[in-house]
């Protein structure tokens, strides 16, 4: 498997003494007393304590904090991309903070919907929605369709009625390729996702899309990838949406999300105004009006240094000369990213925040797969013990949204803190649970 290369540049090689975690790596809301790991006032061990683990955290005011940094820098808009990490609470807290939502299935509009999100600020993306989809978006008013295919014209031509037009905006692949892993490169021009730009696509759908009755094409999208740290990555990608929105008028441009995060130690990512105000310039220097609707679509900058996972260490081998695995209560089922794109993470015993970490383990997680390995070079305190709790910090994006129930584990529940106290906010799925489908 490719290499991630959508890590930041480390500024250091990794210490092998360590005398403080970095703050950086943990939500706003952290901090230490007497060497106990707090979020938002929240003692880690507490939580713990009660409601067990696996457990994902989340400072809930971190999230909120994010968003209003981003929209104080920007003029246009921000919708959060809900693929990142979505509950109701959190559809609640974008409603909340005034945001759109970006949606990308029947499943996220079915929860953001529940949660009382207005469809006239949702995006409904995807390269193959259903009839049934399309119907639903329809039915509860969804702001704009993103058209990523000819077939969904097709489909949306069939649905839709010339008395209500839906409003729409086409996904154009601007034939970028962002620095970072092969498989959330999405602007290069071998994707499955939206119309060529250099091939004609885009101009033929936009052409189509004039003479519709029941499609109003109001905008264009694109979204080049993720884990994206140079900003200069998003220079191409918006030129040519600037060329495409100034020849056809267009009066709406969504620009994706993609900008990345730090999750190592020493890695380094730009912060999210100086992101949206990038954009903003792009804008002003192309001479676009600045009555355009811009609209930007992070996900994984707004919530993934939110929340920590914490685990309970259940078994440590040692093996001489090669390395000591230390295996948690959770792993790939919780944390996919380590297995699809060796992504990096690192490892805290929020218990013990003060120790002197100096050796080196590998955390292995449960399942019956060699590679679910969660950090494959934490840094941590010799004397590791059995039974200790453990987190990784930055698990706040496609953490739980990418989990499964791989070797019938369940899923972990979502807790909220918030000015010293906590709630859950989804439960932990039981054994019931996971009996749930079955006939
Ligand atoms: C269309 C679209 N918008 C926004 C995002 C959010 O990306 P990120 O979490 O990297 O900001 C994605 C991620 O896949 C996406 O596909």
């Amino acid at each position: 498997m490719a290499k991630e290369l959508s890590r930041g540049e480390p500024s250091e090689a990794m210490p092998s003494v360590r005398h403080s975690f970095p703050m950086g790596l943990l939500p706003y809301g952290a901090s230490i007393v007497s060497g106990s790991l707090h979020i938002a006032g929240v003692e880690i061990q507490k939580v713990a304590d009660e409601i067990g683990t696996p457990f994902f955290i989340y400072d809930e005011d971190h999230i909120r904090t994010t968003i209003r940094n981003a929209k104080e820098a920007f003029s246009g808009e921000i919708a959060f991309a809900s693929k990142a990490f979505l509950c109701k609470e959190m559809a609640r807290l974008a409603d909340q903070e005034g945001i759109l939502l970006d949606v990308a299935s029947m499943g996220e509009m079915y929860v953001a919907h529940a949660a009382g999100f207005p469809g006239a600020r949702m995006i409904f993306h995807g390269n193959n929605k259903s009839d049934q989809e399309l119907a639903f978006a329809i039915e509860i008013g969804v702001g704009r369709i993103v058209i990523d295919s000819f077939d969904e014209i097709d489909r949306l031509e069939s649905l839709a009625s010339a008395k209500e037009p839906v409003s729409a905006w086409l996904r154009v692949t601007p034939g970028v390729e962002a620095h970072t892993h092969e498989y959330v490169m999405t602007g290069q021009e071998d994707s499955k996702f939206g119309f060529s730009y250099r091939w004609g696509a885009a101009q033929e759908a936009i052409e189509l899309l004039r003479s519709s009755s029941k499609i109003r094409l109001l905008g264009l999208h694109s979204h080049i990838g993720s884990q994206i740290f140079r900003l200069d990555s998003f220079k191409a990608q918006f030129d040519v949406m600037a060329e495409l929105i100034s020849r056809y008028g267009f009066t709406e441009l969504n620009l994706g999300g993609g900008l990345g995060v730090a999750y190592v130690d020493g890695e380094e990512a730009p912060e999210i105004a100086s992101w949206v105000a990038m954009a903003q310039r792009y804008s002003k220097e192309a001479g676009l009006p600045d009555s355009l609707r811009l609209v930007l679509e992070p996900g994984r900058a707004i919530v993934a240094r939110s929340a920590i996972t914490v685990y309970r260490v259940g078994t440590i081998k040692r093996l001489k000369e090669i390395r000591t695995y230390v295996s948690v209560d959770g792993g790939m089922s919780d944390n996919p990213r380590p297995v699809l794109y060796e992504s990096g993470y690192e490892a805290i015993l929020p218990s013990r925040m003060e120790d002197v970490s100096d050796t080196i383990y590998t955390i292995s997680g449960k399942h019956c797969e060699s590679g679910d390995i969660l950090v494959s070079s934490a840094l941590l305190p010799s004397d590791l013990a059995v039974g200790e709790l453990l987190a990784t910090p930055v698990t706040g994006a496609y953490g739980y949204s990418m989990a499964s129930n791989y070797n019938k584990v369940g899923r972990p529940p979502v807790v909220f803190a918030k000015d010293g106290h906590y709630r859950v906010v989804v439960r932990r799925e039981t054994l019931d649970d996971l009996l749930h489908l079955e006939e």
